[in-house]
């Protein structure tokens, strides 16, 4: 699993800076509930995850929600301090709640309905907010999918993968590859918006096999896409396998041609991107154009936008209002902090104004939306405009927005979105 990342102790109480209600009005608010256990542990993943051999002493899968809860209900008291500045924190409710993992579904969808009543008692929920819960293909049947609807999920994001056979055994996924339209079909009855992730570049997998996994996604015709280029992590088992050469990773080309591949038929079959890895089926009223699209994903639009979220759980991460903290990884310490009425949180910093403007742009360069260099009623830095105005002779950044100082990547530029951030904040 990935490391933490370094900062200062977090204060026990859980409590925040005064300075995080400024503006807190005007930013949207989201909760994040990490569900931390699986089935079996993929070999290629590095999301903070359990199976069940691993846990115990009130950290099992079985006293989870109530531990989640339990930090919901700390999060509204720290939301909710009476502290004059901070008065902006206090009415929000939340607009989106997004159930991740690990596995959301390897819990009841009982326990799911009980954390997000909890998120709506706690911060009330924003007219149609967004619901939405991670689920594997074999961890959901008809029954659980109508079940979750009626605790309060909107959404649901299968993780497919592939749909061949070769490359799920490389990814040591355990799902059927057959089940997967199965359990789109039924989400789509139950009245969800559906995503479905796909990962390309699996050592092995062919130009053929990604087209034949593109053919599967666009047969079932999900609301949304996610393709992401597998990244293999030191530590994981995938890891260990390249590095002892058992398996080869796929070169630059490869991937950019697979990527150009899912571009190409997902816009020829009526889909738009809106970020860089994600895209949604164009509806009416939509305008592709500036990537607001209906069916994107508006929780990770949130992160992506700067928004504040709270994330409930063991290794989960929090953003509010210019202070970053991180809990703890494991789930019996942080169920037994929980129990003794202490905050999870074992670290966390505060980001200073410079490295708030770093974030917007980092963040921002991927959206099809685009991001202006300078924040409204500032100029750009004289170097940023520069460097702009060389990445669309480049290729990679669209003329039009950069007359008027703001970034938007061409397709060449999504392909080099990492080096386009990189040169863009240096
Ligand atoms: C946290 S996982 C949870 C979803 C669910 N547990 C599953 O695997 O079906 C969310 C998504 O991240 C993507 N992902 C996870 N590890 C990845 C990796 N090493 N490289 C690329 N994508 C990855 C997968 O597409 C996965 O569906
Ligand atoms: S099922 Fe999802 S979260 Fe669990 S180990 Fe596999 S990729 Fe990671």
């Amino acid at each position: 699993m990935a490391d933490l990342p370094e900062g200062e102790a977090a204060p026990e109480t859980g409590e925040l800076p005064a300075s995080v209600g400024v503006g807190a009005a005007e930013r949207t608010f989201s909760v994040y509930l990490h569900v931390p256990f699986c089935a079996e542990r993929c070999g290629y993943c590095d999301f903070t995850t359990y199976t069940n051999a691993e846990l115990g002493g009130g950290g099992s899968a079985a006293e989870y929600a109530d531990n989640a809860i339990r930090e919901i209900e700390l999060a509204s008291k720290v939301l909710a301090r009476p502290e004059p500045a901070a008065e902006g924190m206090v009415p929000r409710p939340a607009s989106t709640i997004f159930l991740g993992g690990g596995t959301p579904t390897r819990l009841p969808a009982a326990d799911l309905g009980r954390m997000i009543g909890a998120v709506r008692d706690r911060f009330g929920l924003a007219e149609g907010a967004e619901v939405t819960t991670e689920a594997n293909p074999d961890s959901v049947d008809r029954a659980a999918l109508d079940e979750l609807v009626a605790g309060g999920v909107t959404r649901v994001s299968f993780g497919m993968q592939s749909a061949v056979p070769h490359v799920l055994a490389t990814l040591e996924r355990t799902h059927d590859p057959e089940r997967v339209p199965r359990v789109v079909r039924w989400a789509r009855e139950a009245g969800l918006d559906v995503s479905v992730d796909l990962i390309y570049g699996t050592p092995g997998e062919s130009l053929a096999d990604w087209r034949t996994s593109l053919d599967a996604v666009l047969a079932m015709e999900p609301d949304h896409v996610s393709a992401y280029a597998l990244v293999v992590e030191r530590g994981t088992r995938m890891g260990a396998q390249v590095r002892r050469g058992e398996l080869a990773l796929p070169d630059d080309d490869d991937q950019a041609e697979k990527y150009e591949l899912a571009e190409s038929m997902l816009a020829g079959a009526g889909y738009g991107w809106y970020e860089v890895s994600n895209w949604a089926r164009i509806a009416p009223g939509d305008d592709p154009s500036s990537g607001r699209l209906l069916h994107a994903s508006r929780h990770n639009l949130a992160y992506w936008r700067g928004g504040d979220w709270w994330g409930v759980g063991p290794g989960a991460h929090s953003h509010v209002g210019g202070v970053r903290w991180w809990n703890g990884k494991h789930p019996v310490p942080y169920a037994a902090r929980l129990r003794a009425g202490l905050s999870p949180a074992v670290g966390r910093e505060l980001l200073s104004e410079e490295s708030r403007e770093l974030e917007r742009l980092l963040l921002g360069v991927r959206l099809a939306e685009g991001v202006d260099l300078a924040r409204p009623g500032e100029e750009p830095a004289y170097r940023r405009l520069a460097i702009l105005h060389r990445l669309v002779a480049e290729g990679l950044c669209e003329p039009g927005p950069a007359r008027s100082g703001r970034v938007r990547l061409t397709l060449r530029g999504r392909l080099l979105a990492d080096s386009v951030v990189r040169d863009l904040t240096d």
